[in-house]
């Protein structure tokens, strides 16, 4: 099994450091027209300064048309005025850096919107000077698209311009034109845009779909994916060989770390959903790399303790030799944790989350307990859903609005938010949630103060320990100092023997108040959906 150790050598924030997303349109009106802005975060800076994170990723602010609420750009140096104005912009990162937290960017880079500048200059005619900026094909021979790329929203990846009379790619919407990344030019532009938001002093930028950003220069098919079901997404009908994670991109992504190095302490964050051995290409060799490609194992495998034990292994031995961990558990645009594994077992993976090495990454509302909201198909807003409705892809329902207190919407906005409140809302806001020491919320703050406290947690080695059924258990450890953690991935108890190790000590954090601070001795005989984090003696 893989050991790992990372005593010694000095760490960034971006690894001691725990990343937290804001959804912004759902974390908190402040100018009463449904929709989260950038004041409404500011506005909520203590709350995240009092939750004990370190970094805030906020996802898209930029002008945009919204077709994709956010991820389709048509203005890479703006603030869409739904958010707010550069002014709030430039008062949220004050504000943040004055509080020692940091701020991160979602930069898209892949594609714009098709009302860019850039794409309105690109389909005026076939000469225009940015013509190449985006990739356009003559149909094939017999007619048609080009190739058989999907678009990961359904349908083809081609869109027909009947004035030029070609095809553009889309990896997603047809409103998303992809940009040409082999193109210097692209690359100079974008780069630009990462220098202006740099020299504003932002932390860092989480990049969307790092993976797909370079294509197969010859435009060959995708060959069939033969374990395609109909339950999967259409996209997946295709193996997508040539469309995505190219060998090129790691040039790309080479240059845009060496921006990135033009500034002290800044992050490199890669949205990248690939099998772990093709991720890990993603740290590059040296400083070539993404800091965190991020990765997404605790969201895509099934709640199982082996198969998670197994892939922990498998990641801490895949990483590069400089390369750090991180974990995701969620994000806007898959289902929640605790609707995954329900609320019981969503504070297991909390546990899970904090206690491993590696920078975790949290999504807003995860540490409420935010459950999936059901979405009636008439207040259906994404567009994913609308293509492919029915199947379960829709994202709207972990996008909700955030509930801060018990008011109408939830202290969220003064009128009707722009997706619902979640219907149990009325018990499970921040400001309920605060007072109780049972809680969800208080479980997340006692752990982020933990793993802050702790260097066995936030830059200790990690080695697992065997474990059998539902049982997932390893030490961190800093120096002398060893934390055990045992987590019950399932809903029965279990008795967990370590006759190796020992198991007598403190139990430090554990998902089951009653047990905190109390003593374990040999053999720790766990609740179904318990999960203890205990302080051995030296060894
Ligand atoms: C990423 C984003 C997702 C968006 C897509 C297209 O996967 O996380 O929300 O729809 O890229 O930009």
């Amino acid at each position: 099994m893989h050991e790992s150790t990372n005593n010694g050598s000095r760490k960034h924030w971006w690894q001691t450091g725990v990343v937290y997303q804001v959804y912004p349109r759902s974390f908190q009106d402040s100018n009463g027209d449904g929709v989260g802005d950038l004041p409404g975060i500011l506005g909520r800076l203590d709350y995240l300064q009092g939750l004990g994170v370190d970094a805030i990723w906020i996802s898209p602010v930029y002008p945009s048309p919204m077709d994709d609420f956010g991820y389709d750009i048509s203005d890479y140096t703006g603030i869409h005025p739904l958010f707010g104005t550069m002014q709030d912009f430039d008062r949220l990162l004050a504000e943040t850096h004055r509080r020692g937290l940091k701020l991160i960017l979602d930069l898209v880079p892949n594609h714009t919107s098709d009302q860019h500048p850039w794409f309105r200059a690109s389909r005026a005619s076939r000469n225009h000077p940015k013509r190449d900026w985006y990739l356009w094909r003559d149909p094939a021979p017999g007619g048609g698209p080009p190739n058989n790329w999907l678009s990961e929203f359904g349908g083809s990846a081609w869109a027909w311009d009947e004035q030029t009379v070609q095809y553009y790619y889309h990896a997603y919407l047809t409103q998303q034109p992809d940009l040409n990344w082999r193109n210097p030019e692209v690359q100079a532009a974008m780069f630009d845009v990462m220098r202006f938001w740099l020299d504003k002093g932002v932390d860092g930028f989480r990049v969307d779909v790092m993976w797909h950003m370079v294509k197969d220069d010859q435009f060959r098919n995708n060959p069939v994916n033969p374990d395609y079901t109909p339950t999967m997404s259409p996209y997946q009908q295709l193996i997508p060989a040539y469309s995505a994670d190219q060998p090129e991109v790691h040039q790309v992504v080479a240059m845009m770390r060496a921006v990135m190095d033009e500034y002290p302490e800044r992050v490199l964050i890669g949205e990248i959903y690939l099998p772990v051995d093709r991720l890990v290409a993603y740290y590059g060799t040296g400083n070539s790399g993404a800091h965190l490609p991020f990765n997404f194992a605790l969201i895509s495998l099934p709640w199982d303790a082996r198969q998670i034990a197994r892939t922990i292994d498998q990641y801490e031995g895949a990483l590069p030799p400089e390369g750090w961990p991180n974990w995701v558990l969620g994000n806007h645009d898959r289902p929640r944790i605790a609707t995954r594994v329900g609320r019981d077992q969503a504070r297991v993976a909390a546990l899970l989350l904090l206690t491993l090495r590696g920078t975790p990454t949290m999504y807003y509302g995860d540490e409420l307990g935010m459950q999936d909201v059901p979405i009636p198909p008439e207040l259906v807003q994404d567009p994913w859903e609308k293509n492919v409705p029915g199947l379960g892809f829709g994202r709207d329902p972990v996008r909700t609005p955030m509930p801060w207190d018990g008011s109408t919407h939830g202290g969220f906005s003064t009128v009707t938010p722009w997706l619902p409140l979640s219907p149990d809302y009325g018990h499970t806001h921040a400001a309920a949630q605060r007072e109780d020491p049972a809680s969800m919320l208080s479980l997340y703050r006692s752990l982020l103060a933990l793993r802050r406290r702790e260097p066995a947690l936030h830059a200790g080695s990690y080695a697992p320990v065997p474990a059998e059924g539902n049982l997932l258990a390893y030490i961190r450890q800093w120096g002398e100092s060893r934390l055990l953690v045992v987590l019950n991935l399932g809903p029965a108890p279990a008795l967990f023997e370590a006759p190796g190790i020992g198991t007598a000590g403190d139990v430090v954090a554990a998902t089951h108040p009653e047990r905190s601070g109390k003593r374990v001795g040999e053999g720790i005989a766990l609740n179904g959906n318990e999960g203890v984090v205990v302080r051995l003696a030296p060894s």
